[in-house]
């Protein structure tokens, strides 16, 4: 089998518009302005405008999964449906389909504290395997919660042991085929200083990055493995 390739996520958040894209985008891209995402703006007439279907009811900040308004702004997206009521935020197997999915896990302080992290990991790693029938294009971030933008980053041999744990978990539960080639990064708190301990892990095939995403130290961890 392949070894697994290593995978570093940059999770800007709900932050990232206007000149802090270019910045960081510079650094990573050698001053390459990225394109409009969207596909429906670019083959659209010009008389038509294009909305979002939904934006965060604040300014930006570390808001995963949210679309600011200042976002769609520098998109160039003029309007945006608000409070529709078919909104879900649940995982299901339509949503997987066509996508390359990042589930992401994690316990909270309480819940590493009481010694159930394995029991919580598991247990929520159970309801995605039970919506995935390809898992080609899956993979698990590990983010412990206690270490999400807290500067708590969780330990090389703390990381590993939930990693090495999730792998036999897969190997039980799922196959020994997906729990071999599925990649498991880390998230939580990394930075251009713990990254090569952590990124040495056998079990840790990556990262998905908050705050430092944000940061020229970006490039450090992005070749971590290297
Ligand atoms: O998805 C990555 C994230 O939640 C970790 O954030 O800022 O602790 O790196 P951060």
């Amino acid at each position: 089998m392949a070894p697994r390739k290593f995978f570093v996520g940059g999770n800007w958040k709900c932050n990232g518009a206007g000149d802090d894209v270019k910045k960081i985008v510079t650094v990573l891209n050698d001053a390459e302005a990225p394109r409009a995402p969207s596909q429906v703006k670019g083959l659209l007439r010009p008389d038509f405008a294009v909305a979002a279907q939904n934006c965060w009811v604040r300014k930006g900040d570390a808001f995963t999964g949210e679309i600011s308004a200042e976002m769609l702004v520098n998109l160039q997206v003029p309007w945006v449906i608000l409070g529709h009521s078919e909104r879900r935020a649940l995982l299901s197997d339509q949503m997987i389909q066509g996508l390359k999915v990042i589930a992401c896990i994690g316990e909270t302080l309480e819940q590493r504290e009481a010694g159930t992290t394995m029991e919580v990991v598991a247990a929520q790693t159970k309801a995605i395997a039970e919506k995935v029938s390809d898992w080609t294009n899956v993979m698990l971030a590990y983010e412990s919660v206690w270490a999400i933008g807290t500067g708590k980053v969780a330990s090389p041999a703390q990381a590993e042991e939930v990693h090495d744990g999730l792998r036999k978990w897969l190997n039980t539960n799922v196959t020994p085929a997906v729990a071999e080639s599925i990649r498991i990064i880390y998230g939580g708190s990394v930075n251009g200083a713990n990254c090569k301990e952590l990124a040495a892990q056998p079990d840790l095939d990556g990262f998905l990055v908050g705050g430092a995403s944000l940061k020229p130290e970006f490039v450090d961890i992005v070749k971590s493995a290297t």
